[in-house]
C-alpha cells in the first residue's frame, strides 16, 4: 500500500524467486475533507480501501502481509511502527502527529467489519526506501532512492561509522534525509523569490518543507500563476488585465507546466490551457507562459540535481573513491510526467558531481513494489 501526497495505491503482489508481479492495483484520490479531518477518519478511510480491495477466493480468509510505504517524515525505531513527526503535502489530520500510525492503522482495521482477509505483519517503509528497494533488486548498485512528486525526498545509504544514533561501525544504513526540509533554518533565503515567499506563507505548514516548495508537484503551479499574476500587474503580460481565475489560488495546476512544456510548435496546449482557464491571450502571451513554466520547472529540476550531487559527492568521498558508479530509483509524477525535468536534472548532475557515473531507474509504482519488497524480506526472515 502506498500512502503518497494524492492518492491511495493498493497493489496485490507475489514475490517469487526475486521476480515481483503485480497481480492486481487499485487507486483512489484523497479528498482536502480526509486530507485535513481528524486521523481517525484517514486510517478509517485507508482501512476501507483495503476492505474493498478485491483478493481471490482462495485467499480469502488467509492472512497476508503489508509493505506500506508512507510517505511523510517519521521517527523510526523498528520495521513495524513509524512515529509521524509532521505531516506535509497538504494533509493536517488530527491526532496523528506523535502517535505511530502502524498503531492506528491497525485500530482502523480491528473498526472495520468488512475484510475478507487479515492483515499479517505491517512493514513501514518511506516511499524513497521504496524506490530503491524496488529498484534494487534488479540493480545491484542501486543505494539511492529518490521522489519527486506531490513532495520530493530522497534516501541513500549511509556508511555505520558515520550514523552516529545507532551503535556500531560494520555495514551500511538507510538514511531517509527528507531534503525537502532543507532550508527550514533560512538557509535558503538568498535564492527565495518573493513567489516561493508567498506559496510558503500561505502554505497551511509555513516555514516548513522550504525547499520541496520550490520544487514539488503540489506547488510548481502555483509558483507559476503567481509568477503570471505579478508580470500581468507589471503590463508585461495579457495586456495588464489580471483575470479572477488567475487571482485564485491553485487554478494553475502542475499538470499544466507539463502540458505546455510537450513539444508543440504552434504552442497549441498552451492556447487550449489558457483559454480553458478564461485567459484572453495573444500568441506572445503564450510564449510568455511557456517561458514562465520553463523556467520554473528547470529550477525545480537544478534544485533537486544540487541535492543528489550533494548526496553522490558524499559517497564517493565516503568510500575514498575516485570515481563512484551508481544507481538512483526513482518515482513521483513530476519526474516521470514532465516532458523534460528528468533529462535537465540528469545534466545538471552531471556539470556539479563530474566524477560520479549515475543511472537513473524509474519504474511504476516504485514505492509500493519496494514496500511489497520489504514485507516479503521481513515474512521470510521471520520464516526463517
Ligand atoms: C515527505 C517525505 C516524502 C516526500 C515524497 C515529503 O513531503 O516529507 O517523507 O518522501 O514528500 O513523497
Amino acid at each position: 500500500m502506498d500512502l503518497g501526497g494524492t492518492n491511495l495505491r493498493i497493489l496485490r503482489v507475489r514475490v517469487v524467486d526475486g521476480n515481483l508481479e503485480v497481480l492486481n492495483a487499485e487507486s483512489t484520490p484523497i479528498t482536502t475533507e480526509i486530507k485535513q479531518g481528524t486521523g481517525e477518519r484517514l486510517f478509517d478511510h485507508i482501512a476501507a480501501r483495503l476492505g474493498d480491495f478485491p483478493v481471490p477466493q482462495d485467499l480469502q480468509g488467509e492472512t497476508l502481509p503489508l509493505g506500506f510505504a508512507f510517505s511523510f517524515p517519521c521517527e523510526q525505531n523498528q520495521i513495524d511502527q513509524s512515529i509521524l513527526i509532521r505531516w506535509t503535502k497538504g494533509f493536517n489530520c488530527s491526532r496523528v502527529e506523535g502517535k505511530d500510525v502502524v498503531t492506528l492503522l491497525r485500530e482502523a482495521i480491528q473498526r472495520t467489519r468488512n475484510m475478507n482477509y487479515n492483515i499479517g505483519p505491517v512493514v513501514i517503509v518511506n516511499d524513497t526506501v521504496g524506490a530503491m528497494m524496488s529498484c534494487g533488486y534488479n540493480n545491484p548498485s542501486c543505494e539511492i532512492g529518490m521522489i519527486i512528486g506531490t513532495g520530493t525526498n530522497a534516501c541513500y545509504m549511509e556508511e555505520m561509522r558515520n550514523v552516529r544514533r545507532v551503535e556500531g561501525e560494520e555495514g551500511r544504513m538507510c538514511i531517509n534525509t527528507e531534503w525537502g526540509g532543507f532550508g527550514d533554518d533560512g538557509s535558503l533565503k538568498d535564492i527565495q523569490t518573493e513567489f516561493d515567499v508567498k506559496v510558503d506563507e500561505t502554505s497551511i505548514n509555513p516555514s516548513v518543507h522550504i525547499f520541496e516548495k520550490m520544487i514539488s508537484g503540489m506547488y510548481l503551479g502555483e509558483i507559476v500563476r503567481l509568477l503570471l499574476v505579478r508580470l500581468a500587474e507589471d503590463n508585461l503580460l495579457f495586456r495588464g488585465r489580471t483575470w479572477q481565475a488567475l487571482r485564485t489560488p491553485f487554478t494553475f495546476e502542475t499538470k499544466f507546466i507539463s502540458e505546455i512544456e510537450e513539444q508543440d510548435d504552434g504552442l497549441v496546449n498552451t492556447r487550449r490551457i489558457l483559454t480553458e482557464l478564461g485567459l484572453e491571450r495573444e500568441l506572445v502571451d503564450c510564449a510568455v507562459v511557456r517561458l514562465v513554466c520553463e523556467t520554473i520547472s528547470s529550477r525545480a529540476a537544478d534544485l533537486c540535481a544540487a541535492a543528489l550531487a550533494t548526496i553522490v559527492n558524499r559517497i564517493r568521498t565516503n568510500r575514498g573513491l575516485s570515481h563512484l558508479n551508481t544507481t538512483v530509483g526513482v518515482d513521483g509524477t513530476v519526474y516521470r510526467r514532465h516532458p523534460k525535468l528528468s533529462s535537465r536534472l540528469q545534466e545538471k548532475v552531471v556539470e556539479l558531481a563530474p566524477m560520479c557515473d549515475i543511472t537513473f531507474f524509474d519504474t511504476d509504482d516504485a514505492s509500493g513494489k519496494g514496500a511489497a519488497m520489504a514485507a516479503a524480506v521481513v515474512q521470510r526472515l521471520a520464516r526463517q
